[in-house]
């Protein structure tokens, strides 16, 4: 199993121990014996690689309301969201050596447009495909927000505003502008 999954046979162990993979029965002997649906299982603990950490991939793969598939469209989402991100920084990377090649300098606003404003119109296609609001963020947001009647939401995808204040977004990404939920504050297309 360790060999199939590429991971060593201490991180399966690890795995079984905090219950993230629990092989579905033990031999005589007490060995591990795992099934095919450990193995799928195991497979979506390849959240793991993208950098998720353990306790999220357990929220992920633990979710009763998700199948194979739609764990495989979501991988998928993120790989690509992933793939985007570094083919937007490797274009952004090539049109600053070509200006310094001709001697132009790029102005750190110029620098931080590419990888913050701009990016998302890059990588941003698949937001809510791939991402939704994590309880434990909103409830610290809850917090923060206190009794303001008034919100500023700067990079704004719609999540994490409170429907009763009188929110105003800011976002300038198009792409991400375009996936703001209908009913959602007014938005502007402006950079912080
Ligand atoms: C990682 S997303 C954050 C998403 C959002 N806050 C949420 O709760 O899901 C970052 C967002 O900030 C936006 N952004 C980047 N630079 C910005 C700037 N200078 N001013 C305002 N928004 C910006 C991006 O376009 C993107 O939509």
């Amino acid at each position: 199993m360790a060999e199939l999954a590429d991971v060593s046979v201490r991180m399966l162990h690890h795995y079984d121990e905090i219950g993230l993979v629990r092989p579905s029965a033990r031999t005589v002997a007490g060995y591990r014996a795992n099934s095919a649906r450990d193995g799928e299982r195991l497979r979506e603990v390849a959240y793991r690689r993208l950098d998720f950490g353990l306790r999220e991939v357990a929220k992920l793969v633990g979710d009763p309301s998700i199948d194979a598939v739609a764990h495989l469209r979501r991988l998928r989402g993120l790989l690509l969201e992933r793939r985007d991100r570094a083919d937007a920084m490797v274009a952004a990377i090539d049109r600053e050596l070509e200006a310094r090649a001709r001697g132009r300098k790029v102005t750190p606003e110029e620098q931080l447009e590419m990888l913050g404003a701009r990016l998302y119109d890059a990588i941003g296609g698949a937001y809510t495909a791939t991402r939704r609001p994590e309880p434990r963020i909103a409830a610290q947001i809850w917090d923060a927000l206190g009794d303001a009647l008034t919100v500023l939401n700067v990079g704004a995808t719609g999540s994490y505003e409170p429907a009763d204040r009188d929110v105003t977004a800011v976002e300038p990404s198009a792409v991400m502008r375009a996936q703001r939920p209908a009913g959602t504050a007014p938005c502007v297309a402006a950079a912080a």
